[in-house]
């Protein structure tokens, strides 16, 4: 898809400001400081309309992004962020979970895993939420511009066992530096926001 329009509609706080209508959602979500908001923008090709920081747990809204008019990426609030207290994390959690059970418009859902590391136990709680919840995911595996490209077969077959995968297929290596892996992720949105 050639990105000619991309808008930030709305930073919710809450469901009532949920854009309404029917357009098409790809949901991110993956813990503070992953790359979602690096992802969003390297996608769509426009540095800042997304606001990253190397600073934790900066987006804290539910931030619903037009593309083409055609469907909406909704940067989802970073998990796990340790250093907010722990009725805010709870908070955070509830309205992610609302969004995905109760939002017709989502259509797959793009969990971001930091490619170096082991998933986390949080991330492990997303991947097993979208299973019971029957969400369709991708996992979307971020800055492998930061891992040498022999060790990538290893980092691969770590996030299969962690994750208990049958396969490497649900892993989407991408790096936002390089731009690696967009093309096969845009494959991957185009067949779900079809119909
Ligand atoms: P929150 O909004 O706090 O949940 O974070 P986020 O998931 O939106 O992360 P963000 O996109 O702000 O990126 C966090 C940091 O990681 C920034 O310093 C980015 O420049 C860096 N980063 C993100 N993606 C990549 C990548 O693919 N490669 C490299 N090398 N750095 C990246
Ligand atoms: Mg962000």
């Amino acid at each position: 898809m050639k990105v000619s329009q991309a808008e930030l509609v709305i930073s919710a706080v809450s469901p009532k400001q949920y854009p309404q209508d029917a357009l098409p959602e790809v949901a991110l979500a993956g813990r503070s400081n992953v790359g979602k908001s690096s992802f969003i923008n390297k996608m769509i090709g426009r540095k800042g309309l997304a606001r990253t920081s190397s600073q934790p747990g900066k987006t804290q809204t539910l931030n619903f992004y037009d593309i083409n008019q055609t469907f909406r990426f909704v940067d989802v609030p970073g998990y796990g962020y340790a250093r907010v207290s722990k009725t805010a994390r709870a908070e955070w959690g509830k309205m992610i979970e609302h969004y995905l059970l109760n939002r017709d418009n989502v259509r797959v859902l793009f969990l971001l895993m930091d490619f170096r590391h082991e998933p986390t136990e949080l991330d492990k709680a997303m991947k097993d939420f979208a299973d019971e919840a029957q969400i369709p995911y991708a996992i979307i595996l971020t800055k492998v511009d930061k891992i040498k490209k022999s060790q990538w077969n290893k980092h691969l077959s770590m996030y299969k066992k962690a994750l208990d995968l049958p396969t490497v297929d649900a892993l989407f290596p991408f790096s936002a530096e390089t731009g690696y892996g967009a093309q096969d992720i845009w494959d991957v949105i185009e067949a779900q926001i079809e119909d």
